[in-house]
């Protein structure tokens, strides 16, 4: 029954489970913290004596050095894992659906169903489980019927909701200073109890007044629509920056003007080559999904073209490359640096960079690719599976994975900026003026570049949202 927290189990070591039950075990010594997963080579990194992890993300190996063996565990023993806890956090992937009713849009919750079955199926005490994946509204009813059906005599299982919103690059620093921390629960006495439970984990590092309580379903919803309503931004910004090139105005320019406005507020409104990452998309055409759902075509369209104008940005973006390089690119070399969707993770899902290369594969280019975090493994298996028209030999052929920036940009007849790595900014170049080919093309995807310097030194420049 609900009381003081002491064990808490995690199913799913990912992104999220990852570095957010690390944090809870290094801020909480006095609970015992288990981490168990069904991929065993995840887990093995996870307990890596070397602390190789299997993400890379800024400050996450100290934390898993302040914790590990002491009241944080990594293990495949689910079921062991489920039984001893008091409290289980639910944080398994949910991909958008690939096949079958809603292909394209909905989210496949195959993975939380098969999690919540093994708790109902193994569990032997009363626990409370809380959804951390990001799931559409009403999930938390479905797996109360599945917990409530399969339980044994004498174990009551309270579901709550706590989406997580950390960003990748900052997980840990967000982490431990959360703008808010967002629980939903039901509104009877038992489910208000379960909350408290998992409010006092929290409260351990987390002022209360950020910790907002809430109902299930708003919760639910809440972090769809905190994705949504930031993707939106973005995509409002990229849709001005097609204005600006058309017009001479610069983006940044409007983009500052307009975020000065305390109502709109600075923060991300940087206009880029498109967000990628595993659940912008995702969870916006989950929405529409939704949306669809409950007969509200007009609330779907609106959402759905967020999506669609962050596809026309990463169109647009490779058509530009293509049209001032005199329109066309077989043959040509380009150097695109960074593949991961943002700087300071190596994670690739939904990159803008494989679009890009994969544009470029199909003018039949040659692509030389510089990546500071991502294994060369994942960069191959992303842009086979990008391109399932060309054979990976092929693939192979015209794209080389390159040791530094300035191996990727010799003999290149263009350079492209797709990751905002800070590195990107302190290239040496003159030194890649003198080994590109002339004149040299570069693109800045990511609004980070010099350009002024760049213009003297010879490189001819294109930069999204600004007009020549
Ligand atoms: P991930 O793919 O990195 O990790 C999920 C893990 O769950 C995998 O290691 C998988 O092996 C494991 N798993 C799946 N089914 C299992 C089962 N039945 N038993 C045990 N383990 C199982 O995914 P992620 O990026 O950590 O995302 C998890 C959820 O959190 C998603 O719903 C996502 O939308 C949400 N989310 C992600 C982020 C982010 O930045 N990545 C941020 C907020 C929320
Ligand atoms: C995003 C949200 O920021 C998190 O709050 C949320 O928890 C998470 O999704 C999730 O649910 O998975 P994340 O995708 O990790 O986090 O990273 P962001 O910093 O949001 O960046 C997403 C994409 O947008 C990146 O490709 C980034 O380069 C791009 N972006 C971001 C822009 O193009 N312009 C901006 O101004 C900001």
């Amino acid at each position: 029954a609900p009381g003081k927290v002491s064990k808490i189990c995690c199913i799913g070591a990912g992104y999220v489970g990852g570095p957010t039950c690390a944090v809870i075990a290094l801020k909480c010594p006095h609970i015992t913290v288990t981490i168990v997963d069904v991929n065993q080579s995840r887990i093995d990194a996870w307990n890596d004596k070397d602390f190789k992890l299997p993400i890379y993300e800024p400050g996450l190996e100290d934390v898993v050095r302040g914790c590990r063996g002491r009241n944080l565990f990594f293990s495949t023993d689910v079921d062991k894992g489920i039984q001893e806890a008091d409290l289980i956090f639910v944080s398994v992937n949910t991909p958008t659906k690939k096949s079958g009713v809603g292909a394209g849009f909905a989210a496949d919750l195959n993975y939380v169903e098969l999690a919540t079955r093994r708790i109902a199926a193994v569990a032997n005490s009363s626990k409370i489980v809380v959804e951390k994946s990001t799931v559409p509204c009403r999930t938390a009813e479905s797996m109360r019927t599945i917990l409530e059906s399969n339980s044994k005599p004498n174990c009551r299982f309270d579901i709550l909701s706590n989406p997580e919103f950390l960003a990748e690059g900052t997980a840990i620093g967000d982490l431990f200073k959360p703008d808010r921390v967002l629980i939903g629960s039901l509104q009877t006495p038992e489910g208000k109890a379960a909350c408290d439970a998992l409010t006092e984990v929290y409260a351990n590092w987390v002022s209360k007044d950020r910790i907002l309580t809430v109902g299930l379903w708003s919760s639910e919803l809440s972090k769809l629509a905190a994705n949504a309503m930031l993707a939106q931004r973005i995509s409002s910004v990229n849709a001005l920056s097609a204005i600006c090139e058309a017009t001479g105005a610069n983006i940044d320019e409007v983009a500052h003007a307009v975020g000065f406005d305390s109502r709109v507020g600075p923060k991300f409104l940087k206009a880029s080559v498109g967000f990628g990452g595993s659940c912008f998309q995702k969870d916006i055409l989950n929405l529409v999904y939704l949306s669809e759902s409950l007969h509200l075509p007009e609330v779907a369209a609106y959402w759905r073209q967020v999506v669609e104008m962050n596809e026309y940005q990463k169109r647009r973006f490779s058509k530009t490359v293509v049209d001032t390089l005199f329109n066309t690119i077989t043959g040509k070399h380009i150097a695109v640096l960074g593949f991961a969707f943002k700087a300071d993770t190596g994670d690739t899902r939904e990159s803008a960079s494989i679009t890009l290369i994969r544009d470029f594969l199909n003018e039949r280019a040659n692509i030389k690719i510089y990546d500071p975090q991502v294994p060369h493994e994942q960069i191959w298996f992303d842009l086979a599976e990008a391109c399932p028209n060309l054979p990976l030999e092929s693939i192979k052929k015209s794209v080389t994975i390159c040791p530094s920036a300035l191996d990727a940009c010799n003999q290149a007849d263009a350079l492209v900026i797709a990751t905002e790595w800070k590195e990107f900014k302190e290239i040496d170049w003159e030194a890649v003026y003198t080994n590109m080919n002339k004149p040299a093309f570069v693109f800045d995807g990511r609004l980070i570049l010099d350009v002024e310097k760049l213009k003297k030194i010879g490189f001819k420049v294109t930069v999204i949202g600004r007009g020549n």
